[in-house]
């Protein structure tokens, strides 16, 4: 516990405007007749806020909680895409924008929620014809195109679950995903555009299908339109099944508990995770809380610029947003291309008022200079978020002023894979904020702050957080591992969901959140696994054993920092270093490439043969109070460490 240190003082602080309580969907006297009520009558809470959501059966039980496993609105029916679409298709918001897109190379299209709705059900019927039946598991790995949205929906229309992989992934990726989910169909593009280039995502599932014979069908939409071999019986355009396609798909009533979707996330072992979200709970508080946190109002142009591959984009893309009614702003590329201005150009062109993004962007967006945003009238922004990294105060203040003409509210939201939703943030017409910290949980939900002996942190004192209660949108297992779930979850302390991250709270009961504990490192917001990377170095013929830690990086947060031991009569030579990097960046995708490879005769280990990654974070970041090392299996290591790195 020592290692969890806090250092950061803080105490600026930023009141909501008058003006901007007034008008919010969540009122100050509200919030804590909420916070209240889910104290004391935490059915009678969530309740209301199930009912927000469209039921084609109402529950029975709101809660059945069995430690670690929970079911929600017990009994209850409904359908996901029927809250995203018909819903709205029946009333005036028919043909009101659901989506606005634009390409990289500058192409655009706009999807009313009627088009939207026809597309999702027609894509829906495709599925159907292909054999998709209800609880099938369907694997999506697109860019960011409406029609990634569409397949999500068209899969929860009639009850299969997708499994989206980030399309910055590569083959290997691919393969284990597909292999652990038992998948049977993937939906899939040529490619993509992504800083003037073509990411080449059929040549990539080509790949990955070399090494797993799980898929049987593949869909592949036509977006870059370069030559893609397509294999008969295999694969299919997507153009091609819609023209066929029956345009009428009423949407399959689904239990609450109903498996939404699964996604696969970074652990601390080599094999992802497939964290399982299932449909009434993760809907309720995807909806609510992008009501609340984000304060979506009918005349909202929203825009989350995260990728739908991470889960960021399922709650707050697709989800939350869509079964809101509102109005979003997709782009499929990169935020410097054609130059470092393309967000602020398309915030101002569709007139964006609320954006959320992550602090590895606006860093970078710091960097590049001021004179890039300032080209643009950005006046229409009346809220801002942050998420995936805790900011720093520095980019807190610049996004503050800079983009948000110190007039718009920041939330810095925290929350993860598991928890499905926001679950702790500022309300932006409630909470006063202070720069770098997401401040107070949301109503009805309830975190903690530890040390290892599960005694409560005084103020600013570091420990572990935890989340004391179950809440709606919880993960409800690993996927075909309720083992797995269990140890990583629910094993530090018995009953309590352990988060991973390390936090502070401060005598107003703001939490600080520092970071992960575990060996999860967070490389510009991607979450991925130390393990997952070791396993991909050690692939390499010329590894004998791997180690990587996160180091801090000013842009990026944490960079990757990558010990390696070579097999005997291998040259440690910057050419070898190079190719270990690019064996990575192959076998998962570029965003996991090592910053940093050092080459090492052994890796320091305790007696029982555990790689002491403390000791190696604190080399990675040139530390030299190296602490206890009483441990080591062999202290000659450590200098060897040091020596190399003359
Ligand atoms: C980190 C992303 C500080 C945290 C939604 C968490 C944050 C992990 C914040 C989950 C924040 C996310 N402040 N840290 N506002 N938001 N994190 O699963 O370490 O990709 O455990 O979900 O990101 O990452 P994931």
């Amino acid at each position: 516990m020592s290692e969890i240190e806090s250092v950061l003082v803080e105490n600026r602080r930023f009141k909501p405007s008058a003006a901007f309580a007034k008008q919010a969907n969540l009122s100050a006297k509200e919030y804590r007749r909420l916070c209240a009520l889910a104290e004391k009558k935490p059915d009678v809470y969530w309740a209301q806020r199930a009912a927000e959501l469209r039921w084609m059966k109402p529950w029975k039980k709101v809660c059945q909680w069995k430690a670690p496993f929970a079911r929600w609105f017990v009994g209850g029916k409904l359908n996901a895409s029927d809250n995203c679409l018909d819903r709205h298709v029946e009333t005036w918001r028919k043909n009101k924008a659901a989506i606005i897109w634009e390409g990289e190379p500058g192409d655009e299209r706009v999807l009313t929620y009627q088009d939207l709705w026809r597309e999702t059900c027609r894509f829906a019927n495709v599925l159907k014809g292909l054999g998709v039946k209800k609880g099938d598991r369907v694997t999506l790995y697109m860019p960011l195109i409406p029609e990634l949205a569409i397949a999500m929906l068209a899969c929860a229309r009639i009850g299969a679950a997708h499994s989206v992989i980030f399309g910055g992934f590569t083959s290997q990726a691919i393969a284990d995903r597909v292999e652990d989910a038992e998948s049977g169909v993937l939906i899939t593009a040529d490619g993509g555009w992504r800083r003037g280039g073509i990411v080449p995502l059929k040549a990539n599932v080509d790949d990955a299908l070399t090494k797993t014979d799980k898929v049987k069908k593949v869909v592949v939409f036509r977006r870059t339109a370069h030559e893609v071999p397509m294999k008969a019986g295999r694969d299919f355009w997507w153009h091609e099944l819609m023209k066929t396609a029956d345009p009428v798909c009423p949407p399959e009533p689904c239990d609450a508990e109903q498996m939404l979707y699964i996604l696969y996330t970074s652990g601390t072992t080599g094999k992802p995770k497939g964290v399982v979200h299932t449909t009434g709970g993760y809907m309720t508080w995807a909806h609510t809380t992008s009501k609340w946190v984000f304060d979506l109002k009918e005349t909202d142009t929203y825009w989350c610029t995260a990728d739908i591959g991470w889960v960021t984009g399922h709650s707050y893309v697709v989800y939350g947003p869509l079964s809101n009614g509102a109005t979003i702003v997709m782009y499929e590329g990169a935020p410097n291309h054609p130059q470092p201005d393309r967000f602020w150009q398309i915030v101002a062109k569709y007139g964006v008022t609320i954006f959320y993004t992550a602090p590895t962007a606006i860093r970078a967006f710091m960097k590049w200079g001021d004179a890039w945003p300032k080209k643009y009238d950005l006046s229409s922004l009346r809220l801002l978020g942050s998420v995936g990294e805790p900011i720093n105060p520095e980019a807190w203040m610049w996004y503050h002023r800079t983009i948000g003409g110190s007039r718009c509210p920041i939330v810095d939201t925290w929350w993860q894979t598991e928890t499905g939703g926001i679950l702790i943030s500022p309300l932006p017409g409630v909470t006063a904020t202070k720069p770098g910290s997401a401040t107070l949980p949301l109503p009805g939900i309830f975190p903690r702050v530890l040390d290892a002996a599960g005694r409560e942190c005084r103020a600013n004192e570091g420990g572990l957080l935890v989340i004391a209660k179950p809440w709606a949108s919880m993960l409800r297992t690993v996927y075909r591992d309720d083992e797995r779930f269990r140890t990583q979850y629910f094993s530090s302390y018995p009953g309590l969901y352990f988060t991973g991250d390390s936090a502070r709270r401060d005598k107003d009961g703001y939490v600080w959140v520092m970071g992960r504990v575990d060996d999860v490192i967070k490389v510009a917001g991607h979450r991925l696994g130390t393990a997952e990377i070791e396993s991909a170095i050690v692939s390499h013929p010329t590894v004998a054993e791997a180690a990587v830690v996160g180091k801090k990086d000013e842009m990026k947060g944490e960079a990757i920092c990558a010990f390696v031991t070579l097999r005997g009569g291998e040259k440690k030579t910057d050419s070898l270093r190079r190719d270990i990097q690019d064996h990575v960046a192959k076998s998962i995708g570029s965003f996991a490439r090592p910053e940093m490879v050092r080459f090492t005769d052994a890796l320091p280990k305790t007696r029982s043969g555990k790689i002491m990654r403390r000791l190696l974070r604190k080399i990675a970041s040139g530390d030299e109070t190296l602490g206890d090392t009483t441990t080591l299996e062999d202290l000659s290591v450590l200098a060897r460490l040091r020596e190399d790195e003359e």
